[in-house]
């Protein structure tokens, strides 16, 4: 069997911290040419109905008028990469993916800037990731030059659904998954690469609200071993009952604890926590360490440079749940939030659960330092503080 070639994506996030080196390096493109052949051959949804959406879009309800595809197969590689009619389908019910859950998947968004123009942000970042969750779940690595070309070729297809709200943006979906149409539980001979696009305003109802969690001591997300570190379809599968399980109690979102001794705190539903120990200028920024069970996010990593410039001392460390409620209680631990791509800071108001107690972060509003590092990240995705990091990608 052809076995794929992954060149340095074995190794662990967890692994890449620990010997210091950058996780998300700037990696140069090969060429700029992703070749992606242009068949829009769609009716585009009309202007006043667009208008409508991009209105009050909620989050990833509706969908841009494209889509780009392309397909791997063992024997030819990478090929047929087109942008074409987002009612376009990929596979039939026996496809892999369904069945054993070979599927993984990205989140980027593409901002329009004061003067018209559109970018995305960090999407090498995300590139690496998807070809790193690729490995985990023996799937083809997707090129670099594919990746961004797609999203390039679909969003300058898509422009207008770009807002020009700062406080919206377009949601940007790559995805992978096995889609040979086979039972045999194999990695699937038959690939599919497909981008999305989605028009979205804030991810929680409500936008920049604290939320109430719930500690989740029956369910881990992830254990040593596992896909934890990959952003695959399964982790989010199993994600859900738990997150029920936080709504029947009255939470919001569910935090996640270590599988192996239950006591350190991972993430928040999908997205990673940030703890804020004191004040002003002597504040810490701590976040948990990637262990290998962690998402390693690209707003996490963006989060910890951009404290670090604002002045702060940043770690990444093991915070148990006791520590956080005898820090929280006693007011060491000032702030917590979370963050994500879709979100991008959630405050944590508020902590239930079964056995360790119930406790309110601070006054139970978004805390200053967690707001400061918000705006500090917005402002760069949307052109009103300079790009010191060259972490934007020009699209159009
Ligand atoms: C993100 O924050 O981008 C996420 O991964 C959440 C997403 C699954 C909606």
């Amino acid at each position: 069997m052809t076995q794929y070639v992954h060149p340095g994506l074995d190794i662990s996030a967890a692994d890449i911290v620990k010997s210091g080196k950058p996780l998300y390096p700037r990696v140069p493109r090969d060429s700029d040419a992703a070749s992606i052949k242009v068949e829009p051959d769609v009716t585009p949804t009309p202007v006043e109905r667009r208008n409508e959406i991009l209105a009050a879009p909620g989050f990833g309800k509706y969908f841009t008028d494209h889509l780009v595809m392309a397909t791997w197969t063992r024997e030819a590689g990478w090929g047929d990469a087109r942008l074409v009619g987002s009612d376009s389908s990929a596979g039939g019910h026996a496809m892999n993916a369904l069945h054993y859950g070979q599927s993984i998947f990205e989140g980027l968004k593409a901002y329009r800037q004061e003067d018209g123009s559109v970018w995305t942000f960090r999407p090498e970042a995300n590139s690496l990731r998807f070809q790193r969750s690729a490995y985990r779940l023996a799937l083809p690595p997707v090129p670099t030059d594919l990746f961004i070309g797609a999203i390039e070729a679909l969003v300058r297809q898509d422009i207008d659904w770009v807002s020009d709200d700062p406080e919206k943006s377009l949601y940007l979906r790559p995805l992978e998954f096995g889609a040979e149409n086979a039972l045999g539980v194999k990695p699937s001979d038959k690939v599919q690469f497909v981008l999305i696009a989605s028009p979205v305003g804030a991810y929680f109802s409500g936008g920049v609200k604290p939320v109430k969690v719930w500690i989740s001591e029956e369910f881990v997300r992830a254990a040593p071993g596992g896909t934890g570190e990959a952003k695959c379809a399964g982790n989010y599968a199993a994600s859900l009952l738990a997150q029920q399980d936080a709504a029947a109690k009255g939470c919001d979102q569910v935090v996640w604890m270590d599988a192996l001794e239950r006591r350190y705190i991972e993430e928040m539903g999908g997205m990673n926590l940030f703890f804020v120990y004191g004040f002003g200028a002597d504040a810490r920024v701590v976040t948990p360490a990637l262990t290998g069970t962690l998402l390693p996010g690209v707003t996490r990593d963006s989060l910890l440079t951009l404290a670090g410039d604002l002045g702060y001392a940043v770690e990444e460390g093991k915070i148990s749940v006791d520590q956080w409620r005898e820090g929280a209680t006693s007011g060491e631990i000032t702030e917590v939030f979370a963050c994500g791509t879709a979100a991008v800071i959630t405050p944590v108001g508020s902590v239930e659960s079964k056995n360790y107690g119930s406790w309110t972060m601070g006054n139970g509003e978004p805390g200053p330092i967690s707001m400061q590092l918000r705006a500090a990240l917005v402002d760069i995705q949307t052109g009103h503080a300079p790009d010191v990091h060259n972490w934007m990608h020009r699209i159009s």
